[in-house]
């Protein structure tokens, strides 16, 4: 099956609702000046849960071709969960994506692989594709070397899928996020192609061949398409660079 690549942009906490409308606005023109084949390369921009409403307002208002997600949802469908935020919240908001497992989320809010998979089929019980990451640290690397972490993250995330529905997987080496020391491909293909190995398995041969893999951690425009040559990397997830006009939208012109 072919896999359309696909250019995603999280903002982390970054940009306020406000500064959400003028930098969509700019990247749309951006693009369009590029002469950007969505047809070709898909793009998406995953902004805060705040910022979410005026994006989507006006990508649909704009009729822009460019996609959004969300950072996070919570597990749960509704109810007393302070602070937390529905998958229904976001399907009504035509989110089309949803990071989940994030490395960043894992460090500092403490989410297990467990967590992850009860969110991937929250994800899924409200139409989303959920963007699953995984990744080692430094330490799992020299420890267990380069897959055996983010495979078997994987793995457990993999039990909260719903049997038809689409994933993303984005496999971030978490040394190599926000450090500008990015994986080099070879390093990179050799964990999305054992990643791919684990879709193969569970979820079989057409779902795995169909499947987008990303490579995120510290990705560039003059980096990406060395991880777009190698046979199992589909995209990127990219952090520090999609908050850069130019630089996110010439990564998004990959090919040229
Ligand atoms: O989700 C994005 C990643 O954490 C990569 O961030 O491109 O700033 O290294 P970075």
């Amino acid at each position: 099956a072919a896999r359309t690549p696909f250019i995603a942009g999280n903002w982390k906490m970054n940009l306020d609702h406000l500064q959400a409308i003028a930098f969509v606005q700019k990247l749309a023109w951006t693009l369009q000046d590029k002469n950007h084949d969505f047809s070709d390369v898909e793009v998406a921009v995953f902004p805060p849960f705040t910022d979410l409403r005026s994006v989507q307002t006006l990508i649909a208002g704009d009729k822009l071709e460019l996609k959004f997600g969300a950072q996070d949802l919570s597990q749960h469908d509704s109810g007393a969960y302070t602070g937390e935020i529905s998958g229904a919240f976001l399907a009504a908001l035509d989110a089309s994506y949803v990071i989940i497992g994030h490395s960043e989320r894992r460090q500092y809010h403490g989410e297990t692989d467990e967590v992850v998979a009860t969110k991937v089929a929250a994800a899924h019980r409200h139409g989303i594709v959920p963007v699953i990451c995984v990744g080692e640290t430094a330490e799992d690397l020299e420890e267990h070397g380069p897959s055996a972490v983010p495979v078997a993250q994987l793995r457990t995330a993999l039990e909260g899928v719903v049997a038809g529905k689409e994933i993303v997987v984005a496999y971030e080496p978490v040394w190599a996020i926000g450090s500008g020391q990015a994986a080099t491909s070879a390093q990179a293909q050799q964990v999305c192609e054992a990643l791919r190995a684990v879709l193969t398995e569970v979820l079989g041969d057409e779902v795995a061949a169909g499947t987008r893999i990303l490579y995120g951690g510290s990705v560039k425009a003059s980096n990406i398409a060395g991880f777009l040559k190698e046979p199992d990397i589909d995209g990127a997830l990219v952090g520090g660079a999609s908050l850069q006009i130019e630089e996110f939208a010439s990564i998004a012109r990959f090919k040229s």
